[in-house]
């Protein structure tokens, strides 16, 4: 069995998908799976939450991993997550930041790194997840390359038309050069305010726009709720937060079992 990859992805900062990729993660080694977490982020805010160990700006990480002027390989730079059967591909310090830099003005095969550094650990786990950062950039064509599947995350009342095409045109073009399997899993909604009138039609909103361009919203929308941040800061999953937390967790399962049935 080798990995299915999937790249949360959304231009904008602050919709939700670092925290998402954990509690995805929480949710996938709960069942059992062997998950690694890689931090596309130059802001490094999911190794801070998903590794076990403190990572120090000057550990070698992912950037090591994609850049050529590093001797590291993606095995090298893993480290242990918070719980047994998660790992993480950590981002810290600056260097992130240059590598993507660097793919600016790097030659051809720059789409594919990320995609072949992760085809020699695709063995040793059951579900990749690539959380991505806050732009269209080479990072997250590198991520979006090597992902079998796109999930987009996205809060209602950010959700633009505009935003969305974007994505999805970039989508489009990484299929169309890079990566022939690309599929769209499907759109997490987060942070829902379902009793307001404004949530509710920025959510038909997204609705009509996701069903003109033939995606699903997955469902439930993950609603917007101070647990789901405070685990997630405090680096524990829902299911570990206390009774009022659990029905949360649920969440996650059912929009894992979601994106993996769409992979499959
Ligand atoms: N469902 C939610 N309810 C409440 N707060 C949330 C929820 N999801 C994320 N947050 C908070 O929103 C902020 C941005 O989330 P984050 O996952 O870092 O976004 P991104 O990775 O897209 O930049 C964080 O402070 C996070 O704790
Ligand atoms: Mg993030």
């Amino acid at each position: 069995m080798t990995a299915r990859i999937f790249a949360l992805c959304n231009q904008k900062g602050g919709v939700g998908k670092s925290t998402t990729t954990f509690h995805l993660a929480r949710a996938a080694v709960r069942v059992g799976r062997r998950v690694l977490v890689v931090d596309n982020d130059p802001q490094g805010n999911l190794t801070s939450i998903a590794a076990a160990e403190p990572v120090d700006d000057d550990q070698a990480g992912l950037a090591d991993a994609l850049s050529s002027r590093a001797d590291e390989t993606i095995r090298d730079v893993i480290v242990p997550g918070v719980w047994p059967g998660l790992d993480v591909v950590p981002t810290s310090g600056v260097t992130l930041g240059y590598v993507r830099d660097e793919l600016v003005i790097a030659g051809a095969g720059r789409e594919v790194r990320l995609r072949e550094a992760l085809a020699t650990v695709i063995e040793d786990y059951d579900l990749i997840l690539i959380d991505c950062a806050p732009s269209l950039d080479q990072l997250t064509i590198n991520g979006l390359t090597a992902a079998d599947a796109v999930v987009v995350v996205t809060e209602t009342k950010l959700f633009s038309a505009n935003g969305l095409s974007q994505l999805l045109d970039t989508i489009a073009n990484v299929k169309a050069y890079y990566n022939p399997r690309l599929t769209v899993a499907g759109v997490i909604v987060n942070k829902h305010e379902e009793q307001t009138v404004s949530g509710r039609n920025w959510l038909d909103d997204l609705k009509q726009a996701a069903e003109a361009r033939g995606i699903r919203l997955l469902t439930p929308l993950i609603p917007k709720r101070v647990v789901i941040s405070d685990a997630a800061e405090a680096a524990q999953g829902l299911d570990e937060w206390g009774s009022e937390a659990k029905e949360f967790a649920a969440i996650y399962d059912a929009h894992l079992a979601a994106i993996e049935g769409a992979a499959s």
